[in-house]
């Protein structure tokens, strides 16, 4: 079903994130036919670029990002004409009063600040001033959004000058993800999860993020984020809230975030000795952090581990570990929900067995499977085997997994849509930041270092300790 007609401005239109993701995904979308034919989608930039050098930076990006079965010439040159250049400064004055009167007022009007976050004041300004917005346009904003509680504060007291919450989408784009969501269709639209969905039946909860690629390029960047400030306070929080938070009362924007919020603020601040950060080694010709960082004194984290609690009735005494790093063995994102062993067993004690688990793959391959124990086929007797029962959504729905949403495609129709579920509440980033700031300050009070982990390893050693001390153990990065 195709979205109103809309009028979409990306500023920073020629960066890295309008090329890799914001328009390969309209593309998708278009080509599938969510886009109306008379949608506009405006890059601007300071660039000098004229509508056809804009275009054929867009063919690029779409020949480049989206797979080659979608490359389609008619359908590329369709879409290419929905999309102009303008070219502006966003701390400057100049041009603002042509860009008011180009946005059309009967549409659906989204500003995308696809820029760093101290231009997302200037832009809010200068989209008020010059009347380009009005009370229905909506606003996107990309994370970092803030640095800390006090800088998230002062984002969002500069976006609420000129914009109100219904306006403006924080994206993380996690929460896009298709098995993201699936887990709220898993969790509260089954009757068999939510019963065994609490610390009587849950023995712990593991969330791995973890990635192949090091920091290299954007090295200035991450060394004053971390693996905390880069993943954890955004991405993997939101993941957590999603498994823990209690089932909401409607499927709307503010009773999901209104539980997550509860989650957030239920988190109990995290003591030193369950957290472990780590940074990466150098690798045969591949450099370390700190090369990568080009900043030799660097205590910057490039991987975390940590055990959290979660302090309200239904989690009480269920830790959860979240795991994150870059370099690491594989690129795997996945949520492990481990269950508790039967209350009594009639079976012998069988080494190396494991428990339930439900495994929420969020990427690659993403799908669940559900871990159940069987008896081994054979007439060997009564012995016990672990088999899953797996779900690869692609091989479910039948399609390929080229075909599978992207997170970004997703949440932009979203916005035009009017829908902000899968967007961050500014009272939620505030309180994810109340949570992280006191633990970063603890790192910088003890003077703590990161321990240094192989490439390509699962991390410091001390992360698998985290586990082992009390009798669990990390899924291996695969
Ligand atoms: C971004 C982080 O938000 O998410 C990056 O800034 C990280 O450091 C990326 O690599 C991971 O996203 P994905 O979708 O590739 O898991």
């Amino acid at each position: 079903i195709p979205v109103d007609p809309f009028d979409l401005v990306i500023f920073g239109g020629t960066g890295d994130l309008a090329k890799r993701k914001i328009i390969p995904g309209l593309y998708r979308r278009f080509v599938a036919g969510q886009m109306p034919e008379d949608a506009r989608i405006i890059g601007a930039a300071r660039s000098e670029l004229d509508n056809d050098g804009y275009r054929d930076f867009a063919r690029k990006a779409i020949e480049k990002y989206v797979h080659a079965k979608n490359h389609d010439k008619d359908k590329v040159r369709d879409f290419l004409k929905c999309l102009s250049y303008f070219r502006i400064d966003a701390l400057g004055q100049d041009g603002w009063k042509d860009l008011a009167k180009i946005i059309r007022k009967d549409v659906v009007q989204a500003f995308y600040f696809s820029v760093g976050p101290r231009l997302f004041g200037e832009l809010a300004k200068r989209l008020h001033k010059y009347k380009i917005a009005g009370p229905d346009s909506r606003i996107v904003v990309e994370k970092p959004f803030g640095h800390d509680l006090e800088s998230a504060k002062a984002l969002n007291a500069e976006l609420a000058e000129y914009f109100d919450e219904t306006q403006i989408y924080r994206i993380d784009h996690y929460l896009g993800k298709e098995t993201v969501q699936n887990l709220m269709a898993v969790r509260f639209a089954n009757i068999l999860f939510e019963p065994l969905w609490n610390s009587q039946y849950i023995d712990h909860i593991q969330i791995t993020v973890s990635e192949t690629v090091g920091v290299s390029g954007r090295g200035g960047y991450y060394d004053k984020s971390g693996a905390m400030r880069d993943m954890v306070q955004n991405h993997l929080m939101q993941l957590l809230c999603l498994i823990a938070m209690e089932p909401p009362a409607h499927f709307d924007p503010d009773s999901v975030r209104d539980e997550k919020l509860k989650v957030i603020r239920a988190l109990d601040p995290v003591p030193a000795e369950d957290i472990v950060r780590g940074q990466y080694r150098a690798e045969g010709d591949q450099p370390s952090y700190i090369e990568d960082a080009e900043n030799p004194d660097s205590r910057t984290e490039s991987f975390l581990a940590m055990k959290v609690h979660i302090a309200n009735w239904r989690w009480n005494g269920t830790p959860f570990y979240l795991r994150t790093g870059k370099r690491l063995r594989a690129r795997k994102s996945e949520i492990a929900v481990v269950f508790k062993e039967p209350p009594h067993s009639i079976f012998e004690p069988q080494e190396g067995r494991r428990c339930n688990e439900l495994i929420i793959h969020l990427q690659p391959n993403e799908g669940m499977d559900l871990r159940v124990t069987i008896k081994e086929p054979g007439p060997g007797g009564m012995r016990l085997m672990d088999v899953a029962l797996d779900m690869s959504f692609a091989e479910a729905l039948g399609e390929d997994a080229e075909d599978i949403t992207d997170a970004y495609e997703r949440l932009i129709m979203d916005v035009i849509r009017g829908n902000q579920t899968l967007f961050m509440r500014g009272d939620e980033v505030e309180a994810a930041w109340a949570w992280v700031d006191p633990i970063i300050q603890g790192w910088i009070d003890r003077g703590d270092r990161p321990k240094p982990y192989d490439a390509g390893s699962s991390g410091p050693e001390d992360a698998l300790m985290l586990m082992h001390r009390e009798g669990r153990r990390w899924r291996e990065i695969t």
